[in-house]
């Protein structure tokens, strides 16, 4: 069987590495391109990943590799925090990236998946929220992935793209760094482990929909295998919604179960950060009505693998 071909962009980042292994799993062939600005380097790719080191910004690098391959995630992403000290470069990144990449999408006649975020809806006005949940970004940030995915939806109508968006909601896993937002696994991990005091944004009652970072890859590469999935957005998610408040104690709960210990994590609140989204609940139909999605690890199974890799990664 002909092996399927693929980029993807921001391939030593977070998603990026799980994606690149998930990928050479289900027998494609895998070109990670990423500027190694931040993520986690090459450390956590496969060995059968081949690297690229470059930037989205770069058009002739972007051109050439579209053209070796039959379809291009884009993950590459300037990160949240960012959009609050360097504004002008999350946009750069995030919007005018994409647009390159749409661009030699088009000029090479490649599919691309892209990869959008939940961010892109603010807080909720409505719950489960679906796909046509209205867009109201809260951050610099959020208003970047929103206008992202106009431009790929611009290239599919002007120039016959074929496309797929991709909204993953809140991921994590194993390969999660605390430098990133909403690095409440890693950053609790590393509290409970030292037995120090918590820091919690807010009341710690706003929620999001957690998904397990394998889901989420699930997701995105049914996006590509899915003929009926062209020209559609999907919501990826775990399609439940779980407090920071209820992760810190199940956090605790796994932790001492783990490891034998009997610590009691305490936790001190801080004032909320500005454009925090307040609740975030996909509703997840149509990814599993299209894609066959299905997502397989609960929020309990996943908070042990990631505590495991913790213990043994740190
Ligand atoms: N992590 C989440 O919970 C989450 C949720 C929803 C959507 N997303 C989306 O998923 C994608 C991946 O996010 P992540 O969490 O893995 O982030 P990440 O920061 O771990 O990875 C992003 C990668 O992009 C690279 N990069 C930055 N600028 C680049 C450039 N100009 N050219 C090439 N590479 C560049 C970085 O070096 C990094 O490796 C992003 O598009 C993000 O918006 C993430």
């Amino acid at each position: 069987m002909v092996k399927r071909k693929a980029l993807v962009t921001g391939g030593a980042g977070f998603i990026g590495s799980h994606l690149c292994n998930k990928l050479i799993k289900n027998n494609y062939d895998v070109i990670a391109y990423d500027d190694l600005s931040n993520g986690s380097g090459q450390k956590n790719l496969s060995k059968n990943v081949k690297f690229v080191k470059g930037s989205i910004l770069n058009v002739k690098k972007v051109n050439e590799l579209c053209k070796k391959v039959n379809v291009v995630f884009n993950l590459a992403v300037k990160p949240l925090l960012m959009s609050f000290y360097d504004p002008d470069e999350v946009v750069r990144v995030n919007d005018f990236g994409t647009y390159i990449v749409g661009k030699m999408c088009v000029k090479t006649k490649t599919k691309l998946i892209h990869i959008s975020s939940s961010e892109a809806y603010g807080s909720a006005v409505s719950l489960p929220m679906k796909e046509v949940h209205p867009l109201l970004p809260s951050t610099i940030y959020a208003s970047s992935k929103a206008a992202s995915e106009l431009y790929v939806r611009g290239f599919e109508k002007t120039n016959g793209l074929k496309m797929v968006i991709v909204r993953p909601f809140n991921s994590y896993g194993e390969f999660m760094r605390e430098d990133m937002y909403g690095a409440v696994f890693p950053k609790f991990f590393e509290r409970l482990s030292k037995g120090k005091v918590c820091t919690i944004t807010g009341t710690g009652k706003q929620t999001r929909d957690f998904t397990h970072v394998d889901d989420t890859c699930q997701g995105i590469m049914l996006a590509d295998q899915t003929k009926n999935a062209v020209g559609n957005t999907f919501n990826i998610a775990q399609g439940k919604e779980t407090t920071i408040n209820e992760i810190a104690s199940l956090m605790t709960k796994n932790y001492n179960k783990s490891t034998g210990k009997n610590i009691n994590l305490k936790f001190v609140y801080t004032k909320s950060r500005s454009g925090d989204v307040k609740r975030h609940l996909a509703d997840i139909s149509n990814a599993k009505k299209i894609l066959g999605y299905k997502p397989k690890i609960t929020i309990n199974e996943g908070l042990n693998r990631i505590i495991k890799w913790n213990i043994k990664n740190k």
